[in-house]
């Protein structure tokens, strides 16, 4: 276990901390770096000392207020009408139990965690109390702060959808959009489930789905899988490029679709459409949840998963990395590492 003094977590004198807040929505360049006061934990919460965040595709779609089809109005109300109002981005986080509340069980000061925030965010400060009953869980020993707060996202994402279509072993799944987070969590769970996984992904990425469990690969730009012959069980739409019914038909009888982008149309008829031929459409937010921290976790210390960085860059660069993250094709993780207060 890393001490405090080790890790970095000098408390500052006068009780602010560094953050990076979005004035109102819009492009990276609606961000700013503020200094607000430090959290206090109450009594079921602790406060940790964040070394290490990511920008997700989640992040990117509260800053530029990109919402999915019919959730636009709804976004705005949920998250906040002009600005958003946890201004503080971040969905995830990794970093060392500072201290503890007097009921928050489970942790004690030093602990090395992570965790995510979903649409609460606060991973983009140094400091962020989280409930100790929430979405948090201890660091594998050996993985960096980095590589655990990649863990988060593309993991928790992938293990909610996949136990949802209750993927089992020797059925074939199609990963629509393989070569970005959570396409490539999803290949590599799938793996573990004991799929037979296709992915499909821009070329440049192709080798390293391969490389993460894939039996087979597909390039999106040479190759549309809805006019292919080969049909699967489980169809894991990251990209969400095609219409469902274009890819209902690629799905043996029984075989379950998974749309992550799903607007409000797309939602309504998934729960409204009758089962052709027991097939059936899964949409929906993942739950962020303790025990799928816990399950990635010790897959990473059994060396059967592991998180995807595309590039770590500086906190003092966090806007910087947001430009990056906008672009398509960085593939994995967009982390950022804090540096230790002194
Ligand atoms: N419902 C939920 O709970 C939930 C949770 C998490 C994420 N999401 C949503 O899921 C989406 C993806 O998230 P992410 O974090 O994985 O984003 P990401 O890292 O940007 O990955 C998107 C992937 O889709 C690929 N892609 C783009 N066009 C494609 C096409 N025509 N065919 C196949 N693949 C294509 C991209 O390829 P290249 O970049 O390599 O070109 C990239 O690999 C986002 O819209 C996010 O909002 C939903």
């Amino acid at each position: 276990m890393t001490t405090l003094e080790e890790a970095g977590t000098v408390v500052s004198a006068d009780g602010l901390m560094t953050a990076l807040v979005c004035e109102r929505y819009g492009t990276p360049d609606v961000l700013k770096f503020v200094e607000i006061p430090r959290p206090t934990p109450k009594n079921n919460e602790i406060l940790i000392r964040v070394l290490a965040s990511t920008i997700t595709s989640g992040d990117l779609r509260v800053r530029s207020m990109d919402m999915p089809e019919g959730f636009r109005t709804l976004g705005r109300l949920a998250l906040g009408w002009h600005v958003p109002r946890n201004a503080t981005l971040g969905a995830t986080f990794a970093g060392v139990v500072q201290s503890v509340g007097n009921r928050a069980a489970g942790f004690t000061p030093g602990n090395e965690v992570f965790g995510i925030r979903g649409f609460r965010m606060g991973g983009h400060a140094e400091y962020l109390c989280m409930s100790a009953k929430g979405a948090i869980a201890h660091k594998p020993e050996h993985l960096s702060f980095e590589g655990a707060a990649a863990l988060s996202f593309g993991g928790g994402t992938a293990l909610f959808f996949l136990t949802r279509a209750g993927l089992v072993a020797g059925e074939t799944i199609l990963v629509n959009g393989a070569s970005g987070n959570v396409g490539m969590a999803a290949v590599q769970l799938a793996c573990v489930m004991g799929g037979q996984v296709t992915g499909i992904g821009s070329a440049a990425h192709l080798d390293q789905v391969r490389s993460l469990g894939a039996v087979r690969v597909i390039n999106y730009a040479l190759e549309d899988f809805t006019a292919l012959e080969q049909r699967y069980d489980v169809v894991f739409d990251v990209a969400c490029n095609q219409s469902v019914e274009r890819c209902l038909k690629v799905l043996n009888p029984g075989g379950r679709l998974i749309r992550l982008q799903a607007g409000l149309p797309e939602m309504c008829r998934a729960m409204l459409q009758p089962r052709r031929a027991g097939r059936h459409i899964i949409v929906g937010t993942a739950e962020e949840r303790a025990d799928q921290l816990g399950h990635l976790a010790e897959l990473v210390r059994q060396g059967r998963y592991r998180p995807v960085i595309a590039r770590v860059f500086p906190f003092e660069e966090a806007i910087e990395a947001h430009r990056y993250a906008d672009r398509p094709g960085h593939g994995g993780s967009v982390v950022l590492k804090m540096s230790p207060i002194g």
